[in-house]
């Protein structure tokens, strides 16, 4: 196989004048260009500064990126996300090929990349590794929750394939256009009349002091509540610092996030939150949403929703779409989205493969 697997360095600025800052800037391209092609133009764009601050990792997860060359061009990026506080025998990763990388070309790329993953994983001592690929509603191979699938040719895919993956679980990616929602603040006013008895509190930013322990529990209840198959994830635990560093590094980059909170009036209790985040570009991205299990059933996911939208038209004019990830088998949650008017955009899959003695020490065939 002729392609090139070696380490990112990473640039100390996104303008560092040097090899590895050209190679970062190359990178960042690669990225984007990618996401553009998988995701839909304008839907994910990246900058230097996001990608540099995201590849610097945090606290509780260290990150790691390598390049694949053929010849000397620049044909694919990989991330390795390896969690530091719970899920330490797991490596999550992110795989990239340029789109103009196609036919036998692309499938060795894939290939060089899910195999340095492979690699990787077992010199950490990982030895779970979850792998992507693009999805299907109904697919040759049926994911192991029973929603959603994917084709057998799908080049990222056959790379897990043949070592042994399991198809844990397919994502619907979709977006909502701002401009086709004109009666928000009615169905806002609407929302708010069914849910007596808790009221929304927004904020930009940091969560203000007297927030910060129910946000701790809610980003807790996100780590347990949210749908992940059969996937080898533990509880998280939040303490402050951890918050603070989420919160820090979501608004780094000259991002901007917002949250809208429903309060309980009778005990004052934050019981469910939704974050958006937005850079420079018009696409907002929605972070989080979770309304605590004690609390469902008064229409609060939608609220949440509704007040999030109103916050983000209220402060930000050049926001123009919203763009989501559900897993298939949140029903729940996508109801609710297609209530307020999201489409899918695509599919994307994860991939679950546990690493043997063998994989780990061979580095396997392909
Ligand atoms: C998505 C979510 C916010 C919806 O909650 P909600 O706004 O309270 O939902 P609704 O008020 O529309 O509930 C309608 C019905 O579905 C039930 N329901 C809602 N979410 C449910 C869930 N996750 N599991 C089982 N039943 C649920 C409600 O209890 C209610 O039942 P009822 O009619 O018998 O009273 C909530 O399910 C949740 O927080 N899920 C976990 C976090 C998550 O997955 N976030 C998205 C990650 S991408």
């Amino acid at each position: 196989m002729s392609i090139r697997v070696e380490p990112l360095e990473l640039p100390l600025s996104t303008d560092e004048n040097s090899r590895r800052g050209d190679e970062f800037r190359k990178t960042v391209r690669l990225i984007d260009a990618s996401n553009s092609a998988l995701l839909g133009s304008g839907n994910q764009s990246v900058t230097p500064a996001t990608v540099l601050s995201a590849l610097q990792g945090q606290a509780s997860e260290r990150v790691e990126s390598i390049s694949a060359y053929r010849d000397e061009a620049l044909v694919g990026h990989a991330e390795f996300f390896l969690p530091t506080s719970e899920s330490t025998d797991i490596v999550d990763t992110l795989l990239l090929v340029h789109p103009d990388v196609q036919g036998r070309a692309r499938q060795e790329t894939f290939e060089a990349l899910v195999q340095a993953s492979l690699d990787r994983a077992g010199q950490l001592g990982r030895t779970t590794i979850f792998g992507g690929g693009v999805g299907v509603r109904e697919g040759d191979i049926t994911a192991t929750t029973g929603y959603g699938g994917v084709m057998r040719d799908d080049p990222e895919s056959v790379a897990w394939i043949r070592r042994g993956a399991s198809l844990s679980q397919v994502y619907r990616y979709s977006r909502l256009d701002l401009d086709s929602l004109t009666d928000i603040d009615t169905r806002l006013g609407q929302a708010e009349q069914r849910s007596d008895g808790y009221r929304v509190v927004t904020w930009e930013g940091e969560t203000p002091a007297s927030y910060r322990a129910d946000m701790r529990t809610l980003h807790e209840r996100m780590s347990t509540d949210s749908p992940t198959g059969d996937l080898e994830l533990e509880p998280e635990t939040w303490s402050d610092e951890r918050l603070a560093e989420f919160e820090r590094f979501k608004i780094g980059s000259e991002r901007r996030m917002f949250a809208a909170a429903v309060q309980h009036e009778e005990s004052g209790q934050l019981v469910g939150y939704s974050q958006l985040v937005i850079a420079g570009d018009p696409c907002a991205r929605q972070h989080n949403l979770i309304v605590l299990r004690e609390h469902r059933g008064h229409g609060l996911g939608q609220l949440l929703k509704l007040a999030g939208i109103a916050q983000l038209r209220d402060n930000v004019p050049h926001a123009d779409r919203i763009t989501t990830m559900n897993a298939e088998e949140n029903r729940h949650m996508i109801r609710v989205n297609e209530a307020v008017g999201f489409e899918v955009v695509t599919w994307t899959v994860v991939w679950q493969l546990r690493l043997d003695v063998e994989s780990q020490v061979s580095g396997g065939t392909t």
